[in-house]
């Protein structure tokens, strides 16, 4: 199959890709740029674990093909986290209130939560469960998880306990 050029905006770097038109974004960003915080669960659009912010909305990247991403602005996990290492306070609280376990759906859930409180800053418990609907956990049980967004969402500091005199 023919390979196509494509250009991919990803966590603010550019990324030049030659690439068959049936590989999926999750590909390209999984195996072609190597970025581990983009995985492959189900690969059909059911787990939400492959979610990246695709223009800020929640997308399964396993869903979309490369070549349609390329004029588009992508964020992964790696581009919400400080780039000097430091947590993301979303992460934080997800560490402190118990929102990851094996931490496989993790990167999908922050991406989601992310959007959600750029979109809707004062987003309630129940927004919060309908938003989180399409990412699926193994492991939490899902109260965990939706604690740790409604803590960060209503500006609790998560992780400062230890760093207080
Ligand atoms: S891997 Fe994309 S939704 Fe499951
Ligand atoms: S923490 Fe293991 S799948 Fe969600």
């Amino acid at each position: 199959m023919m390979r196509t050029q494509v250009r991919l905006l990803v966590n603010g770097e550019e990324h030049d890709l030659w690439i068959r038109s049936d590989r999926t974004l999750l590909n390209a960003l999984h195996d072609d740029i190597g970025l581990p915080d983009v995985r492959y669960g189900c690969n059909e659009g059911v787990c939400g674990t492959c979610t990246v912010l695709v223009d800020g909305q929640p997308t399964s990247a396993c869903l979309m093909f490369a070549v349609q991403a390329e004029g588009h602005e992508i964020t992964t996990l790696h581009g919400l986290a400080d780039p000097a290492g430091e947590l993301h306070p979303l992460q934080k609280c997800f560490l402190e209130r118990g929102g990851a376990q094996c931490g496989f759906c993790t990167p999908g859930m922050l991406l989601t939560a992310a959007a959600l409180k750029e979109r809707t800053p004062d987003a309630s418990r129940d927004d919060i469960r309908y938003e989180l609907v399409g990412n699926l956990c193994r492991c939490t049980g899902y109260t965990a998880i939706v604690d740790s967004v409604e803590a960060w969402m209503h500006g609790e500091h998560c992780g400062d306990a230890g760093e207080q005199e």
